[in-house]
């Protein structure tokens, strides 16, 4: 799939103020800084889409970005970052779970791991919670580049050979660097494929120009 259009939406604190539910949507999840908004850049070819930061906790509302008119790509908040107030935390957390949760026309979660550590106990929670509440995600390692090949292989076996105890199979996986551009073509024609499924009408929606923006962190 071929992105040609992509324009930010809307940023919204709580689920309610995400855009009315006309076109399907995937969304990215991970914990702070696993590199979900330098993602969403790298699939859609402009570093100034979505804010990125090397300090963790950029990303605090959710931010829904229509992709060629006829989807969204959703930017979430990112868990588990420690540096932070508990009410702070809590909040993210609510915003999190419950557009995970209640967010109708979701078709896919992709849960982002950082390929370069073990299987850490927060991500392991979250899917646990995810396969609790029937919520399917796909995983995208993220950050390759900064692993030699012989790591990364390394890595994720021992991953999903922790994976494999939780579930009998493991979820689709892919395998990005948004640093060096890697996995974009996988990605999308995943995205593509999944559209493709979605009993959509998408002609109904074509956002207008002048349509008011709610809040905005960009
Ligand atoms: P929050 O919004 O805080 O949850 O973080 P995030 O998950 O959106 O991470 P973000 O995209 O802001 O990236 C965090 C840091 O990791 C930034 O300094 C990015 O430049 C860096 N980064 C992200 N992806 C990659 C990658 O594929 N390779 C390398 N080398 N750095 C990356
Ligand atoms: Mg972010």
């Amino acid at each position: 799939m071929i992105i040609k259009k992509a324009v930010f939406k809307q940023s919204a604190s709580s689920i309610f103020g995400c855009p009315k539910h006309t076109l399907p949507e995937f969304a990215f999840i991970g914990r702070s800084n696993v590199g979900k908004s330098s993602l969403i850049n790298m699939l859609c070819n402009n570093n100034k889409l979505a804010k990125t930061s090397a300090t963790p906790g950029k990303t605090q509302l959710i931010n829904h970005f229509t992709i060629n008119d006829n989807w969204f790509l959703v930017d979430l908040p990112g868990y588990g970052f420690a540096k932070t107030s508990k009410d702070i935390r809590t909040k993210i957390e609510t915003i999190i779970y419950d557009y995970c949760k209640k967010r109708e026309t979701l078709v896919c979660l992709f849960m982002l791991i950082d390929s370069r550590l073990p299987l850490q106990q927060i991500d392991k929670d979250f899917m646990l919670w995810c396969g609790e509440n029937q919520i399917p995600f796909s995983i995208i390692y993220t950050k390759t580049d900064k692993n030699s090949k012989s790591e990364l292989t390394k890595n994720i076996k021992s991953f999903e050979k922790e994976l494999l105890k939780l579930w009998e199979e493991l979820p689709n996986c892919f395998y990005s660097s948004a640093e060096k551009k890697v996995g974009r073509d996988e990605i999308l024609d995943f995205i593509h494929h999944h559209l493709k499924q979605v009993n959509f009408d998408l002609k109904k929606e074509v956002p207008k120009a002048d349509e008011p923006q709610e809040e905005s962190e960009l």
